[in-house]
């Protein structure tokens, strides 16, 4: 079950000068080829899926995929929401098992870009997962995915960047130091003076957007400044496109189109391992950072006062209402099968993270849904919160 902490993980990686590569998915293809270097190189990796991808596959599929390939992996993995665009996605993705957040707020003004983060990380936190936020703006220059940040490059200022931490209380800070998302035009000049002096004011890991077409050297300057996560796709739709071409011709189906993808992507993520130094970091990895794993809040009940029917309205209104509430996965109800069981009726409310077991408690859906609804005809009742 190697899905871990993404703080943790990262933590390990600044301290130990590496980067942890997010990988950007599509397909699974991708997705296949990502876990099969990161199990070849030991390497842990965060699988990442980002909202402007959406439009290519079925998020919530990708998510269910992206989940089953972490639990069977023996290297340690977390899942991230890569540029969410709303608070709607940053809760969805969280049900569905991410256990990182990023909403990019970075083309706002700062004071804008500091309450949208906020208001992120308090929702976020109050279910476990860290926030990434960005400060600055990568914009895309050329190719593949370039047209999805549009505008011109805003360099991260470093007084504001510790500014911006200790207001929002992100976890991971993404600056904006020359990299550019998409295909590079030219050699990348990257501003490490800027970087060095953003790394000494903020002490925590960085984040680099738009990893692609960075020379060996570069990324090395880069985790030596304090970077610990590198956002990289375009070279793996690169690789992916160039075997797709390579297999053309009049006879080819779609398998045939495709045969060669996932190896292809595997290889380029490999090698990035490499030059990352994550390579061989698994072990260590997994021996520190904790595992995350979901709680189970159960409740057995009996009723008083209300009918069969009545009893029905209020498990169907506690769905809908508390599935609702963030890091909520799923909310479960239930009758005993047994007619002399000691309790009639369950709920199974399954949390992302032991975190939800109090921001739970005070949400406000719940208190409401529980003062008025469910407390006043349950007087019965016992709960327990446990880990499998
Ligand atoms: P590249 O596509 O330039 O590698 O950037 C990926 C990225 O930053 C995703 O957030």
């Amino acid at each position: 079950m190697p899905l871990v902490h993404m703080k943790d993980m990262l933590q390990h990686a600044w301290e130990n000068h590496y980067a942890v590569g997010g990988f950007d998915l599509v397909s699974l293809d991708f997705l296949e080829g990502i876990m099969e270097a990161a199990e070849r190189e030991s390497s842990p990796v965060i699988l990442s899926l980002a909202e402007s991808h959406f439009e290519y596959y079925d998020f919530q599929l990708a998510m269910a995929a992206s989940v089953a390939a972490a639990e069977r992996a023996s290297v340690p993995v977390a899942i991230h929401l890569d540029h969410g665009a709303s608070m709607e996605t940053a809760v969805e993705a969280i049900r569905l098992g991410c256990n990182g957040i990023m909403v990019d707020a970075s083309h706002h003004p700062f004071e804008q870009n500091v309450a949208l983060t906020r208001e992120l990380v308090t929702m976020a936190h109050g279910c476990g997962v860290p926030v990434e936020g960005e400060l600055g703006y990568v914009a895309g220059v050329e190719g593949e995915d370039a047209e999805r940040h549009p505008g011109e490059v805003i360099y991260t200022q470093p007084e504001e960047a510790a500014r911006y931490i200790e207001e929002t209380g992100v976890d991971f800070l993404a600056v904006s130091i020359g990299t550019v998302h998409g295909r590079m035009r030219g050699q990348p000049r990257l501003d490490l003076e800027r970087l060095r002096a953003i790394n000494e004011k903020v002490q925590q890991p960085l984040v680099i957007h738009g990893g692609t077409g960075l020379s060996d050297a570069q990324f090395c300057q880069l985790i030596d400044n304090g970077v610990a996560k590198i956002n990289y796709y375009t070279a793996l739709s690169d690789a992916a496109a160039h075997t797709i071409r390579a297999n053309m011709n009049d006879q080819a189906g779609y398998t045939r189109l495709l045969d060669g993808v996932r190896s292809a992507i595997s290889k380029e993520t490999a090698r990035c391992m490499q030059v990352f130094r994550s390579s061989g970091q698994a072990e260590s990895v997994l021996a520190c950072a904790q595992p995350w794993r979901p709680v189970e809040h159960v409740i057995l009940y009996n009723v008083e006062g209300i009918d069969s029917g009545q009893v029905d309205a209020l498990m169907a209104e506690g769905r809908r209402v508390l599935g609702q509430i963030p890091g909520v996965q799923r909310v479960i109800t239930g009758r005993a099968i047994q007619k002399q069981a000691r309790y009639a009726f369950a709920w199974l409310v399954e949390f992302v993270h032991p975190a939800v077991i109090d921001s739970y408690r005070d949400h406000p859906a719940h208190v409401a849904f529980a003062d008025q609804h469910f407390r006043p005809v349950a007087g019965d009742r016992v709960s327990i919160d446990f880990q499998t």
